[in-house]
């Protein structure tokens, strides 16, 4: 068998001891632990050495516990700061009362009374004490009595340390008796050497080619947040502009300008989150306000009933990013109008695993002169399908401010059909009193739901925890197929 020079080197280092700890064989062999124990660990795969490998816990003081080192806990110091008895106004001049105060009674060390503090005559040191002294003397300590406490006030924390014990096998010292070579390898070759034909000569560093390199984890983007610029991407080679917004707007927006009626189920408290903060009402309100009272200057009845400026006024945090969509056509009435945004939008849900109170949706409007909703459905397949769902169906659906209105569905092999949300032509109610003539195409699509899909996840929730380990080993190509 063909030994590397760094596994001769470490038998060589091994041979007089028998055995030692890759810490002490770093220093004989002039070289860093975790080299050593990899040179360990391939000699092992090959019988020359035994490697064994021991994991222990220790507790070492925290920032906050290493400036109690030496002086002891806070309880103590305060403690021992007054003699039988101190008025408590004084004692809380102590830079440290408002931590000792609390636990100086609870170990039973002091009495209160008519605002004087009494020593109670208890003042032995607890484990909690006795641990951390321990701790301060040699750095850490050992899980037992007491360090439980001190986890629990942040005093100490855990620290794994791993330990490697090397052996020389008797397979290993046989090759040693047998007298090993210690030459140098080479292991990068220099322009000359090649040249000149030298490297044939020379004693070449051997590498193991089919083993794993250890895993990097470079930043990445969050997944959720990779599929999301990739819809803002197919949207802009779509032509679309993006719209912006906040997400605390006025009941106006959210519901009157989108033609919803004061008293629909959705503005109710359970469904909404109110806010208390109120919007003035924009120029040319009047005209929503007729439209919902008799409907305006239209054909439409409206939805009658004395419509109230204060209702409209209240904020919320947005239900839909709609609201977005009807500011944008306010301000610009004229064709054409092709924009998208991707925003976070809020419901008073019970929380489940498919159903959250915040959650994205991709919301966008068409306005031209000719289009209908043939262009509507056509947009909504082509989207889907440049996201990978070929099956794209749809379902009459309704919302107050479209007619017709449809909810689009996709295809998931092994789900069947899922809802993605709503879409449709929006009425007369909605866009006369903005004075916006032709037909505007609208959509609000659930993303998050879409990103589930996409990346293969069972809960929503996923999507909004702070997995790093998730977030390392969603591949970057996000399950797309
Ligand atoms: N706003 C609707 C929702 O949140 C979706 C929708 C948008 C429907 C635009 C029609 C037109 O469910």
């Amino acid at each position: 068998m063909e030994l590397t020079l760094n596994e001769k080197k470490l038998l060589v280092a091994l041979g007089p001891v028998g055995s030692a700890d890759a810490a002490d064989l770093a220093d004989l062999m002039e070289t860093r632990r975790e080299a050593v124990v990899q040179y360990a660990n391939l000699a092992g795969e090959r019988g020359l050495v035994d490697v064994e490998k021991r994991v222990s816990r220790r507790y070492t003081p925290t920032e906050e516990g290493q400036a109690y080192i030496g002086k002891g806990l806070p309880e103590r110091q305060v403690l021992e700061s007054f003699g039988e008895t101190i008025p408590m106004r004084d004692l809380q001049s102590h830079p440290l009362a408002k931590i000792a105060i609390g636990w100086m009674r609870k170990k039973n060390w002091i009495a209160i009374k008519d605002g004087v503090v009494q020593k109670t005559g208890t003042t032995a040191p607890g484990p909690d004490e006795v641990a951390f002294a321990r701790a301060s003397e040699s750095g850490s300590v050992e899980d037992g009595v007491g360090v439980a406490d001190l986890i629990k006030r942040g005093l100490v924390q855990e620290e794994e340390t791993v330990a490697y014990t090397v052996s020389i096998t008797s397979f290993g010292r046989q090759l040693l008796a047998g007298g090993l070579d210690l030459q140098e390898e080479v292991g990068t070759l220099t322009r000359d050497q090649i040249l000149s034909g030298a490297w044939k000569n020379l004693p070449l560093r051997r590498y193991d080619v089919t083993k794993l390199p250890k895993r990097a984890y470079p930043g990445k983007v969050h997944p959720y947040q990779r599929i999301i610029d990739e819809m803002r991407r197919i949207l802009f080679d779509m032509g679309f502009e993006e719209m912006a917004g906040g997400i605390v707007q006025s009941s106006f927006w959210n519901f009157d300008a989108l033609f919803q009626p004061q008293d629909h189920p959705a503005r109710e408290m359970q469904d909404t989150f109110f806010l208390g903060e109120r919007w003035p009402l924009p120029k040319g309100f009047e005209r929503v306000r007729d439209m919902h009272e008799h409907g305006g200057e239209t054909s439409s009845t409206g939805w009658g009933g004395a419509w109230s400026a204060a209702k409209a006024e209240q904020c919320v945090l947005r239900t839909h990013t709609t609201s977005l969509s009807i500011q944008h056509l306010a301000e610009h009435p004229k064709p054409p109008v092709k924009a998208f945004c991707i925003g976070r939008v809020y419901r008073r849900e019970a929380i489940d695993p498919t159903h959250l109170a915040e959650f994205e949706q991709l919301e966008g409007i068409v306005m031209d002169e000719d289009v209908n909703f043939r262009h509507l459905l056509g947009f909504l397949k082509e989207f889907y399908g440049k996201m990978g769902f070929e099956k794209v169906r749809f379902r009459p659906g309704y919302f107050p401010y479209t007619e017709p209105s449809v909810e689009p569905e996709v295809y998931v092999e092994g789900l069947g059909w899922v809802e993605l949300g709503g879409s449709g032509i929006f009425r007369q109610e909605v866009t006369a009193p903005f004075g916006i003539d032709y037909p505007v195409l609208a959509w609000g699509l659930g993303i998050s739901r879409v990103a589930m899909l996409r990346l293969g996840l069972r809960d929503l929730r996923q999507l909004y925890k702070s997995d790093v380990e998730w977030v390392r080993e969603t591949p970057t190509y996000g399950g797309r197929r």
